[in-house]
């Protein structure tokens, strides 16, 4: 049973400037729902009610987010707004979140490893708000759990991109395990290879399922692309013995870190009906 989910949320999303110099990126809104709230809803849907979000400094909105604001509640009582609360206020009801920060941005290795403190030793899920995904019937942490279930190692979601843009992820190489083609036992995997190193174009997205023996190699794992702490290079030494599991997942994902990425998500939402 996966019952925790970590959300790394302390990035500053310089790529949103302004917007996020006093808004966290995983607050901006597809439509009018903040980033990280679909994050949640995701995670739920998958029978995970334990969030465990790592934060940083001007970040309070977040936590803000998901409790109950009175003086708002108690202005729109009874009149015709008060059904817009209604999802986020069975969100708050279902689910408990719990807060730590990171102090210094040392990469996304790095902030998994600060979220150690509320996981334990269990395995969980981490979901890149960023990452917006949507999938008419199963969402995507969904697929991953059953795939979890099955091979009870750690799972990361790919999805093939063009190879000129191999540069802007974790690329993978793997095995097929699955003659459904959609299974791969992972062989290696680079973070953020140029285009002609990457050996495949197979990227992992903001989905992953690991087993707690990722935190003691985090431990170990020194700082690597860009002098961060990369979780790719902490995933590779488990890929080593066999235990990680790379699962092309179904429906669709919107990279909303890119300017592009929320446009093409807001847009499909919209057309959608959210
Ligand atoms: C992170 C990971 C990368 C992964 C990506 C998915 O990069 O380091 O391996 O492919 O998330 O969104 P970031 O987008 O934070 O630079």
């Amino acid at each position: 049973m996966i019952k925790k989910c970590l959300f790394p949320a302390a990035g500053y999303g310089t790529r949103f400037l302004p917007a996020t110099k006093a808004t966290p990126k995983e607050m901006l809104p597809i439509l009018t729902k903040p980033l990280i709230q679909y994050g949640v809803e995701e995670a739920l849907e998958a029978g995970i009610t334990t969030m465990a979000i790592v934060t940083g400094r001007g970040k309070r909105a977040i936590e803000d987010h998901f409790d109950i604001s009175y003086e708002l509640e108690h202005q729109i009582k009874g009149g015709s707004k008060e059904n817009l609360l209604t999802e986020i206020r069975s969100l708050i009801t279902k689910c408990t979140f719990s807060y730590t920060r990171q102090i210094e941005m040392r990469g996304l290795g790095d902030a998994i490893l600060t979220g150690e403190t509320l996981i334990g030793k269990e395995p969980f899920a981490v979901l890149l708000a960023d990452d917006l995904c949507s999938n008419q019937t199963e969402g995507i942490l969904s697929q991953m759990i059953e795939v979890y279930e099955k091979y009870q190692c750690s799972v990361v979601a790919i999805e093939e991109v063009p190879r000129d843009q191999t540069d802007k992820y974790g690329v993978i190489a793997g095995n097929l395990v699955d003659n459904t083609d959609d299974t791969y036992r992972v062989t290696d995997m680079v973070e953020k290879p140029d285009p002609k190193d990457a050996p495949t174009n197979m990227a992992i997205i903001g989905r992953y399922i690991l087993t707690p023996d990722i935190f003691d190699i985090l431990r170990d794992t020194k700082p690597g692309k860009g002098g961060e702490m990369q979780i790719t290079d902490a995933l590779l030494e488990q890929a080593k013995q066999g235990n990680v599991i790379a699962y092309t997942f179904k429906g669709k994902r919107f990279d909303c870190g890119s300017v592009d990425g929320f446009v093409e998500a807001t847009n499909y939402f919209y057309k959608k009906g959210i």
